[in-house]
């Protein structure tokens, strides 16, 4: 028996570091997935097979003592293992197509499809018992998250998410043209999470008004969406980086890439943790091909789709 289950990478469209500080953000789950094979063995072990390298130790031994990417799926197998008490070992395979460390969700989205990939193998879970999972694995290495990037990689498409009040779905049929560009820079999530919630502490004052800011802000870009107000949207994108930019997780790379593609986009902004990873722009379909040139050779750059199935998995019988 084989179980195999896959999750989409996922870009914050509004919203990103605040939504940890309770605010509302929106996301979306994009055509990017990572796919988590797992299947029994004899071994006594846990192996993870990863381009990040391999792994096997012993069936309960603890996450804490593995290196930080392996320590959500050895979380999760053990989790697990724990209440089937005949289980000999897993083996957990994990091929992607989502660049690592660069604000796409690929973390987010290895603890869904490996919450899915591993717990199918034992017990059929509901999506909701998936993310609750997903979160508690994403935890071990980043005990911060507000949870919206596993929120939006289990459910797909496009939500806006609130810690206390959950997740709505955006049915929304605005076409988005949405340029995502990659720094080259690598981030950690968890420090630039840290360094906002410095900031915070510095200034408590202006945080929650640049809080309120992004809630106003995100109420606009709902009734944009509805009336297909493509203009507003990409004005509230460049907003919302400004707010960014004072929370300090911009940097000369990211603001250089932005402006290059002022003259081409309607809005641009970080998404994700910022301080490296990827930028996002709105741009109009007759000016797409200009991209490239504008940003240079040393960056990635690629149109995004938006994914709508979230989580899928299954069982393979060998
Ligand atoms: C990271 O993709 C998004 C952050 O808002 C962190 C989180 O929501 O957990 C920076």
């Amino acid at each position: 028996m084989k179980s195999i289950a896959s999750a989409p990478a996922k870009i914050i469209l509004f919203g990103e570091h605040f939504v940890v500080h309770g605010t509302k953000a929106i996301l979306a789950a994009i055509d990017k997935r990572v796919t988590v094979t797992t299947i029994f063995t004899e071994n006594k072990t846990i192996k993870i097979n990863s381009e990040l390298g391999t792994i096997e130790v012993p069936i309960l031994s603890s996450h804490e003592d593995v290196k930080n990417e392996f320590k959500p799926f050895v979380y999760l197998a053990n989790k697990i293992i724990n209440s089937e008490p005949n289980v000999t070992g897993l083996e957990i395979t994990i091929d992607s197509d989502i660049p690592i460390g660069v604000g796409l969700g690929s973390s987010s989205a290895c603890c869904v499809a490996a919450a899915a990939s591993i717990s199918e193998l034992f017990n059929k879970l509901s999506s909701e018992e998936i993310l609750n999972l997903s979160i508690e694995a994403e935890k071990t290495i980043f005990p911060n998250t507000s949870g919206a990037d596993c929120t939006v990689c289990t459910y797909g498409g496009m939500i806006e998410y609130d810690q206390s009040s959950g997740t709505r779905k955006i049915e929304s049929t605005f076409q988005i043209n949405l340029v995502i560009a990659n720094s080259m820079i690598p981030h950690s999530t968890k420090s630039s999470v840290e360094r906002v919630s410095k900031f915070k502490e510095n200034d408590e004052e202006r945080f929650s008004q640049l809080c309120d800011l992004e809630n106003g802000l995100i109420d606009e870009v709902i009734t944009a969406m509805k009336n297909n107000d493509s203009t507003t949207l990409g004005l509230k994108m460049s907003e919302n980086q400004e707010y960014l930019e004072e929370i300090q997780i911009s940097n000369d790379t990211l603001r250089n890439m932005i402006n290059s593609l002022n003259q081409i986009s309607l809005g641009s902004k970080i998404t994700g943790a910022g301080d490296g990873g990827c930028i996002i722009a709105l741009v109009q379909d007759d000016n797409m091909d200009k991209v490239p040139a504008l940003l240079g050779k040393d960056k990635e750059c690629f149109s995004a789709k938006i994914d709508t199935k979230g989580v899928v998995w299954g069982m393979i019988e060998e």
